[in-house]
């Protein structure tokens, strides 16, 4: 899995010169291709074969844990080097990386050998970035007790962004609790999308919100709308509140949203869980085990709880309004036919740099169900 997947600085902001997501930026607009369905071309595998990120994440370890997040997890902004090598983010071993390293990790209130048993003991469970992430955790920490409490907990697995109680997404910070689950680089595709609209107060939802991170992002980048988030995990709706205040709701899908919402939202964000049941344990072991399953497990297909939301969406949706939620590639077809079932037109948009898809339903101005 290659580091640069990453949210880093090339991935995360500066596309390939030529690329999808290069020219997309370019115009201003995410690119739109038409939808499999509509042009009769092939998926690929159907959707009970596990995807390429299902895949790729399943032959990833432990012992290569920040190497494994790159192609799902926001990670953690990390300091850049000082000096002499002025490297960040995802640095090699180098003899020269490793001494500025060490300085760098020198904390008020932490002691040197603390610092290097913490080293120790995340290289011992696998950790390569070690030193990286004894830096993350120690400013975390402040102190020597609470470091040596968080290197335990990562080093039985738990995401680093749960550990330290942030993730770093779309420019901005979201606050994490243990059990909720960590955002995605890949859905900065939703926000982008979602933000990327003509509305003078666009009315967003964030169902099945987690965090919260996709309204927050959207929230950052359009301080001008009116925001709401809804999950049926009272954990995600706490984790939520710590980020966005008011407005978030806890409850079955739409059944959460107060009754004033029914046909006035603007922009639908639904990110929710997608994967397939038979490819839960197929997952790293960092989802599977320290986020919900409720977070995950899409059913057969991964498609009934989006089934679900575009079958009710266009109650919810103003005129021109839009749905957006992300899916695999062997869900297009799927989920283009769940969207224009419940009558709205439907578009896939992809992210060759983020390995992202999404779907987009609109609901017509003046079209009705
Ligand atoms: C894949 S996570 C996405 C979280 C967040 N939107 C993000 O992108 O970081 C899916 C979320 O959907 C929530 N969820 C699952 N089923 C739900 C339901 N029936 N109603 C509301 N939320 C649900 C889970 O609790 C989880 O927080």
């Amino acid at each position: 899995m290659s580091d640069q997947r990453r949210g880093s600085p090339r991935s995360a902001r500066s596309p390939r010169p030529g690329s999808s997501r290069a020219s997309a930026l370019a115009s201003g607009r995410p690119s739109i291709r038409p939808s499999a369905s509509s042009t009769g071309r092939s998926t690929g595998p159907s959707p009970t074969e596990p995807d390429s990120t299902d895949r790729s994440r399943a032959a990833t370890s432990f012992s290569a844990l920040f190497r494994s997040r790159t192609p799902g997890t926001v990670g953690i902004r990390r300091p850049r080097c000082a000096a002499p090598c002025g490297q960040s983010g995802n640095v090699d071993n180098s003899d020269d990386h490793r001494n500025c390293a060490k300085e760098r990790l020198v904390r008020p209130g932490i002691p040197a050998p603390a610092i290097a048993e913490a080293i120790t003991r995340l290289r011992a469970a696998g950790c390569v970035f070690a030193e990286e992430e004894a830096a993350v955790l120690s400013e975390a920490a402040g102190d020597e007790a609470t470091l040596a409490a968080l290197v335990g907990r990562r080093a039985l697995g738990e995401p680093l962004e749960q550990v330290v109680g942030y993730a770093d997404f779309c420019g901005v910070r979201v606050r994490l609790r243990p059990g909720v689950f960590v955002p995605r680089v890949r859905s900065e595709l939703l926000v982008r999308i979602a933000t990327n609209t003509e509305s003078e107060r666009p009315v967003v939802v964030d169902l099945c919100c987690g965090s919260g991170a996709l309204g927050l992002a959207v929230r950052h980048r359009l301080p001008q709308a009116e925001v709401h988030a809804a999950d049926v995990d009272p954990v995600a709706v706490a984790c939520a509140r710590d980020n966005l205040g008011g407005n978030v709701y806890q409850g079955d899908l739409f059944e959460a949203l107060p009754e004033g919402l029914r046909g006035r939202v603007t922009i639908l964000l639904a990110n929710v869980p997608y994967v397939a049941t038979a490819h839960i344990p197929l997952l790293p072991a960092e989802a599977r085990d320290h986020e919900p399953h409720t977070a995950l497990d899409g059913g057969t297909d991964g498609l009934d709880v989006f089934r679900r939301v575009a079958s009710g969406a266009p109650d919810w949706l103003a005129p021109g309004g839009i749905l957006l939620s992300e899916i695999t590639e062997t869900q297009e077809d799927q989920a283009v036919q769940a969207v224009r079932l419940a009558g709205l037109d439907a578009d896939v948009i992809y992210d060759d740099d983020l390995e992202a898809r999404a779907i987009l339903g609109r609901k017509n101005v003046g079209g009705m169900r």
